[in-house]
């Protein structure tokens, strides 16, 4: 009975996760800026990857082609966390390339004057205090450390 409940709870998690990817479009977006007047390229993905030359100074960039932000950040912090928020880094600071407001949306390739700078709400800026934290280790020491979160696995088994 245990195994046939476990099948199902694949199934359904396997459901899920697959029409959540499949939902996942860079088309139509806000990501996409295929046709913004700036992007005089037309291309979709060149805005943030290139197949040759990429930035690799940024750590796990994947083919990256816009230019990387080089901001001090003031990083999370709060009396009630119990994980180590430090600086920005990995994929974290990729998005910040465009949403901390310091680098242009239109410097990618070799550009690095661009004009095209994120406004409104959509602007985190550098100040991460008031943000989400990011850029942290989640595992089962913190967890544990913490009393109130879950190990992802944990969490699994208790479903
Ligand atoms: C607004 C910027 C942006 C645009 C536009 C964009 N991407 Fe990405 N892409 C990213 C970022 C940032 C990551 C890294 C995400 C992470 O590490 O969690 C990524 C990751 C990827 C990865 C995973 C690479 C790996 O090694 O894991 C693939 C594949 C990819 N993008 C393909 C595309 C394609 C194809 C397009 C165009 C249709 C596209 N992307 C458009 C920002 C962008
Ligand atoms: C090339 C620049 C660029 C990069 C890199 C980038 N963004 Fe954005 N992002 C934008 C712009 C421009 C907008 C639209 C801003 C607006 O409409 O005011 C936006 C909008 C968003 C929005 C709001 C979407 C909506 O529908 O309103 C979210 C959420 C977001 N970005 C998350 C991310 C995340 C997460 C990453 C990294 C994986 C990332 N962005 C990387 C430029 C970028």
């Amino acid at each position: 009975m245990k195994k046939v409940f476990l099948l199902i709870l694949i199934t359904l998690f396997t459901f899920l996760f697959s029409s959540l990817l499949i939902g996942q479009n860079i088309s139509g977006s806000a990501h996409d800026f295929s046709s913004d007047s700036w992007n005089t390229t037309g291309q979709i993905c060149i805005v943030c990857h290139t197949t040759h030359n990429s930035d690799v100074t940024v750590a796990n960039a994947p083919l990256w082609n816009h230019q990387s932000t080089a901001a001090t950040f003031t990083p999370y912090s709060s009396a009630s966390i119990h994980a180590s928020t430090g600086d920005p880094d990995a994929s974290s600071k990729l998005c910040l390339s465009c949403h901390d407001g310091t680098v242009a949306v239109d410097n990618f390739g070799s550009q690095t004057t661009g004009t095209q700078f994120i406004t409104g709400s959509s602007l985190i800026g550098t100040d991460l205090n008031d943000d989400h934290p990011v850029s942290f280790t989640y595992d089962q020491a913190l967890a544990t450390n913490d009393g109130g979160l879950f190990d992802r696995l944990e969490y699994c088994l208790l479903l």
